[in-house]
């Protein structure tokens, strides 16, 4: 329905209360404008804090992902990374912080319910069947994304209703000549495509890959970059990788984590020359920091 005064926002960021986050834009600005004002935040974590046994693992980190960015999160090994990414989808409870997502205060919110409110972190929900064909898998995350997943003895005349959409999604990754395959045939950086369409089929507004291109050799590093640049196109993505190539490639920003806290955040280029994150990363990945193009 139209709406003449612009007043009216998108249901998600109904309910943001802007005295409750410094990010929030007006609650009059319209949702178009909304989403291009340059300093509006769709997820920030304050002070976030996580402790195994005594050990400090994510340490008091402010993390501000910006909406519509390609948001990196990178560091050496062990500094936080996948422990942030499981504290942002309550995989695990923080001991201390907060963490806000359109401006609300999500940090009590169940796993179930962060997803509900558009955070969907790739590899995680969307498993994927690997005796199924590769069409039946996005067909699953579909009715997930319905709420009729546990509805199998529905007609197939119901389940083919979902096969249009699901094309739809397979030609968006570069699936679609894949389709009736079986998925554990596929080769792996497909599988990896295949993840990615299940998981835009739960149309998230914040997708969180974690490694997305681990394991894959440089063909497939590349087809999937190209992805999660097309797929960012109407959403935002927070990622964790190790590939510099793929960070300097597609990433709007970068935050560096070392040992639990934040080290360094910016774009590519500022970051790479930062000499507290060459001294975090001497002796790993120094060389591919210097020069992510390889040259
Ligand atoms: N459940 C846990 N219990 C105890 N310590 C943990 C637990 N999970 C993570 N850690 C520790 O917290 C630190 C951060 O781990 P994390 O897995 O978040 O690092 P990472 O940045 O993802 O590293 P990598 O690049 O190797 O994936 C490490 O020292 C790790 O051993
Ligand atoms: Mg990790």
């Amino acid at each position: 329905m139209d709406d003449p005064t612009g007043l009216r926002i998108r249901e998600r960021h109904r309910i943001i209360d802007r005295h409750n986050n410094s990010c929030v834009a007006d609650r009059r600005t319209h949702p178009d404008d909304w989403r291009l004002m340059a300093d509006d935040c769709i997820l920030e974590t304050k002070g976030l804090v996580k402790e195994f046994r005594g050990f400090v693992a994510v340490n008091g980190v402010d993390l501000k992902v910006r909406r519509g960015h390609i948001h990196a999160l990178i560091g050496p090994n062990g500094a936080g990374k996948t422990t942030c990414f499981n504290l942002l989808t309550k995989f695990l409870e923080p001991t201390r912080g907060s963490i806000h997502f359109n401006g609300v205060d999500f940090t009590r919110d169940t796993p179930e319910r962060i997803a509900r409110r558009g955070i969907v972190r790739s590899f995680q929900i969307s498993a994927v069947f690997p005796h199924l064909t590769v069409l039946e898998n996005v067909r699953i995350a579909l009715q997930r994304n319905l709420g009729t997943s546990f509805h199998f003895w529905k007609s197939d005349r119901s389940l083919d209703q979902l096969n249009g959409r699901a094309m739809e999604l397979l030609t968006s990754v570069g699936l679609e000549a894949h389709a009736g395959m079986v998925t554990v045939e596929m080769p792996y950086g497909r599988k990896r495509a295949l993840e990615i369409a299940t998981t835009l089929a739960l149309d998230p507004e914040l997708m969180l890959l974690d490694e997305p291109t681990q394991g894959m050799g440089h063909e497939d590093v590349h087809r999937v970059m190209e992805l999660i640049k097309q797929v960012s196109a109407n959403r935002t993505i927070l990622m964790v990788e190790h590939n510099m190539k793929v960070v300097a490639g597609i990433s709007d920003t970068l935050t560096v984590l070392a040992r639990g806290s934040v080290l360094a955040e910016g774009p590519y280029a500022e970051v790479a020359a930062n000499p507290l994150v060459i001294e975090a990363y001497m002796g790993t990945e120094v060389a591919e920091l210097a020069s992510p193009a390889g040259h």
